[in-house]
């Protein structure tokens, strides 16, 4: 063989046996073999299937309780996928607090081809009959929801829908799958931003669609390879990698929100603590009833609304990191007025309880005591 022969073929093969490796490889190939025109071993392009990803996909569907799971580029590919079930003229009810970028994607792209949404706190099966019509074909909910973490009833929900004959998607963000599985309490579709809790690192952009039904995993499977918002084998091995120790976080995130809350409940700079945690929120039995424990987010209001106020706080933190994103295991804050919910108007952010003064906390892994000191000592810099 010449050199350009041998840099394209020597030491690799077509057809790579298993080795036995203990990890899922990170398979970094576009195309497979086909023995002849049509057959192959079960792969034919990365777009349509991967290895590395199909272990992902197998994974989350498994530690959420769901038969079929899909891949996506990012939680909103994710979110996207799943809108594209619907047709232009469908409405939507959907939770009113919902990330940013949800929002955006609802009211910004697809309101825009005639698809409806309409917002409500879904606290009661009475307010679903009131905003329900024949056009009505899916309850979104975030539950906790971004920023405000508020808690709706999931069963609540789906037993509606499934009198309705209309689908329930969760976005189980927040959650997790250690703290909740909406499958069980009757969701058809449960979604994530993987890019959080799963991959748990700050290091991986990804998201995440699974179902129990076959037909509804047969339109998700067609959108996927359709329409291609895949992530690449890295990712899934990234995030397949953060999986594996996401009980042992989980565990601890939970643990260090507690006491985090309890310190902000007791700081007189402090008006308002947000964690579902709280016997003072005012879903706190609905999240007792679905969730295994209430989280790592935490949002909080200063007393002052106050912008500079606010952003004086942020910047005198040393073990939080400004940052949006959130479900890594160090401890990030923000300011969903400016960060995460900027998009919102500000007609929306004021019915959505989203001042100046609010601040939103992923706690992280790190010694509890730390993250305190850490926050105590920026309140007493304000003062
Ligand atoms: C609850 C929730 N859903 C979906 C998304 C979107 O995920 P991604 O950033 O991976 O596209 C986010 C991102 O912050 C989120 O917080």
């Amino acid at each position: 063989m010449k050199l350009s022969t041998k840099i394209i073929h020597s030491g690799l093969g077509g057809d790579q046996k298993p080795t036995g490796s203990v990890i899922t490889p990170i398979f970094q190939t576009s195309t497979y073999v086909q023995k002849s025109p049509g057959k192959n071993l079960g792969y034919e392009y990365s777009r349509s299937a991967n290895p590395t990803r199909k272990a992902l996909e197998k994974n989350i569907s498994s530690i959420e309780n769901a038969r079929y799971g899909f891949c996506f580029g990012s939680g909103m590919a994710a979110i996207d996928g799943i809108l594209r079930l619907l047709r232009p003229g469908d409405e939507i009810i959907c939770s009113n607090d919902i990330y940013g970028g949800t929002f955006r994607l609802f009211n910004q792209i697809y309101a825009k081809q005639q698809y409806k949404f309409i917002f409500s706190d879904l606290q009661s099966t009475v307010e679903l009959e009131k905003l329900h019509n024949k056009r009505t074909k899916m309850i979104w909910i975030e539950t906790p929801s971004n920023p405000m973490m508020n808690i709706i009833d999931i069963k609540m929900v789906t037993d509606f829908t499934k009198k309705k004959k209309i689908l329930t998607v969760v976005d189980n963000t927040f959650a997790s799958p250690f703290l909740q599985n909406p499958i069980d309490y009757g969701a058809d579709i449960v979604t994530h931003s993987a890019t959080k809790y799963l991959g748990g690192h700050s290091d991986v952009v990804l998201g995440s669609a699974v179902t129990n039904k076959k037909k509804i995993a047969d339109e998700l499977y067609l959108i996927q390879k359709s329409c291609g918002a895949i992530p690449g084998p890295m990712d899934c091995f990234l995030t397949l990698r953060g999986i594996k120790t996401l009980h042992i976080r989980m565990e601890r995130h939970c643990y260090n929100a507690k006491k985090i809350a309890e310190f902000l409940t007791n700081h007189k700079m402090i008006e308002k603590v947000f964690w579902p945690g709280l016997k003072s929120h005012p879903n706190h039995k609905i999240a007792k009833k679905q969730m295994r424990d209430f989280g790592g987010m935490i949002s909080f209001k200063l007393k002052k609304n106050s912008l500079s106020l606010a952003k004086k706080f942020l910047s005198n933190l040393k073990l939080f990191t400004l940052a949006e994103s959130l479900g890594g295991v160090e401890s990030l804050i923000s300011h969903p007025s400016s960060m995460t919910h900027a998009s919102l108007s500000d007609d929306l952010k004021e019915k959505n309880n989203i001042t100046d003064s609010l601040i939103r906390i992923s706690v992280g892994i790190e010694n509890h005591e730390d993250l305190i000191n850490d926050l105590s000592k920026s309140f007493n810099k304000l003062k």
